[in-house]
């Protein structure tokens, strides 16, 4: 199982030196993909910090969360916290 981790506790990582996102009930540390990132680094720096379930949604076809994501998962939202 992987662990469980609050919003608040996302909501402290929102920064280039420690930036995590919650995205559909998974928490993603994407503190090294900042510059790789294919839609830039400005704009995943601003939703960082957050439940960005729906930006990420409106922008990113499904392969995505299927095949680029997983690499950065560090854990799950903690149950009531998680928009799916
Ligand atoms: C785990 C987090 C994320 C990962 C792994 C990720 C990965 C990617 C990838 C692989 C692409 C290229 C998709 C393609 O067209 O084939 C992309 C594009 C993009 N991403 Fe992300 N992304 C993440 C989070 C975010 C967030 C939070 C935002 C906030 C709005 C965002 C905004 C965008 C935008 C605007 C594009 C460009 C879309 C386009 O040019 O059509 N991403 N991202």
């Amino acid at each position: 199982m992987s662990k469980s981790i609050t919003l608040d506790e996302v909501k402290k990582h929102n920064t280039e030196e420690s930036a995590w996102v919650a995205i559909k009930g998974n928490v993603y540390d994407v503190t090294n993909f900042l510059d790789e990132h294919p839609g830039g680094r400005k704009i995943l720096l601003k939703n960082i910090g957050s439940d960005a379930t729906a930006k990420f949604v409106n922008y990113h076809p499904d392969y995505v969360l299927k095949e680029v994501a997983p690499k950065f998962k560090i854990g799950s939202l903690a149950e009531g916290d998680s928009k799916l």
